[in-house]
C-alpha cells in the first residue's frame, strides 16, 4: 500500500497573507485542493493523510467533503516545524499497522500544487527497488557558497560544479519502516536540525541509498508572493499540469500573441 502525506502545517509567513498560503485560491481552487486532487486521481496512491496548520483543520475537512475526495483518511494538526509535522505523520501511520507490516509513504508539500502524475508514478515505482527516493531538477542558476564576515557582508567560499547540483522538490518517498528508523536515530541527537526528510535519512542512515527521480519545472513551491502569480499562469497554461501536454497556442496567447519562438526554435 502507498500513502500520500500532505505536509500543510506551515503558515506561509513569506507569502504574508492572513491565512496559510495552502488555503489561497489560485485558478479557482485552494492550493491544497489542487494538490489533493492530484493524489486522489493517482492510481498508485491508496490513501491520503493531511497535516494542517493548527486551527485550520476544519477548513481542509470542508474542502475534502465538498470535493468528495474518497482517499483522504485523516486530517490532523501539523507540528511547529516541517520535521515535527513529518514525525506526527509517522506516528499517525503507525496506528492501524499490523505487526511487521510495512508500506510506502510519499511526503509532499501542500504548496506544490502542480505536481504531475508522472512524478508520483516514478516515485512509487522506484520504491520497488529503493527504500528512499527524492525528486529533483537540474539547477539553471550557478549556486555559490558564501560566508559572512561581520559588517563586510558575504563572500564566496566555493562554487560547486553546476552539473552535479540539483534543486530538491517533493514528493520524498520512503518505506515507512526506513523513515521511521531515521527519525528514531535523529531523536537521540540533541543538535537535530533539518528542513526536509531525505536529509534525515542521509545523515542518520548513511548506508541507505537515496535514489533520485527527475522532477519537473512545473512542480514549483509557492514560497514568495511572486510565486502566486507564477502558479496562476502555469495553471492557465496546462489544465492537467503535465508539461508534455502544454498547448503551444495557449502559451502564445498567454504571452499576448507576441511572436516568440518558444518550442523547438
Ligand atoms: N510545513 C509543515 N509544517 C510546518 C512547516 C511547514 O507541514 N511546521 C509545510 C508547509 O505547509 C509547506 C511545506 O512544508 O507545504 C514547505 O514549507 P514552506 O514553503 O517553508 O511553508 P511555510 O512554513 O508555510 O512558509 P514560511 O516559511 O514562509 O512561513
Amino acid at each position: 500500500r502507498t500513502t500520500a502525506v500532505i505536509l500543510a502545517g506551515g503558515t506561509g509567513q513569506r507569502v504574508g497573507l492572513s491565512i496559510p498560503k495552502q488555503l489561497l485560491k489560485i485558478a479557482g481552487k485552494a492550493v491544497i485542493e489542487h494538490t489533493l486532487t492530484t493524489f486522489e486521481r493517482a492510481d498508485s496512491i491508496d490513501d491520503i493523510i493531511v497535516l494542517m496548520a493548527p486551527g485550520y483543520v476544519p477548513d481542509v475537512e470542508k474542502i475534502v467533503a465538498k470535493a468528495g475526495f474518497t482517499k483522504v483518511r485523516k486530517v490532523i494538526e501539523g507540528g511547529a516545524t516541517r520535521n515535527e509535522t513529518t514525525e506526527r505523520a509517522i506516528e499517525a501511520l503507525r496506528e492501524g499497522l499490523a505487526e511487521g507490516e510495512d508500506r510506502n509513504v510519499l511526503f509532499h508539500d501542500a504548496v506544490r500544487p502542480l505536481l504531475s502524475q508522472r512524478v508520483i508514478d516514478d516515485c512509487v515505482a522506484a520504491l520497488e527497488r529503493y527504500e528512499a527516493v527524492d525528486v529533483a531538477i537540474p539547477s539553471a542558476d550557478t549556486i555559490i557558497v558564501t560566508r559572512t564576515h561581520g559588517q563586510d557582508g558575504e563572500f564566496i567560499t566555493e562554487i560547486p560544479d553546476r552539473s552535479r547540483l540539483r534543486r530538491g522538490q517533493t514528493p520524498q518517498a520512503f518505506k515507512l519502516s526506513t523513515i521511521r528508523r531515521a527519525y528514531d536515530v535523529a531523536a537521540g541527537d540533541p543538535n537535530f536540525q533539518a528542513t526536509d526528510d531525505c536529509s534525515v535519512v542521509l545523515k542518520y542512515l548513511p548506508d541507505v541509498p537515496i535514489h533520485v527521480v527527475a522532477g519537473d519545472e512545473y512542480n514549483m513551491k509557492v514560497t514568495q508572493p511572486v510565486d502566486v502569480f507564477i502558479a496562476d499562469k502555469l495553471f492557465q497554461l496546462a489544465s492537467t499540469a503535465a508539461p508534455e501536454q502544454v498547448d503551444e497556442a495557449a502559451y502564445r496567447e498567454l504571452l499576448g500573441g507576441k511572436t516568440v519562438v518558444i518550442f523547438g526554435g
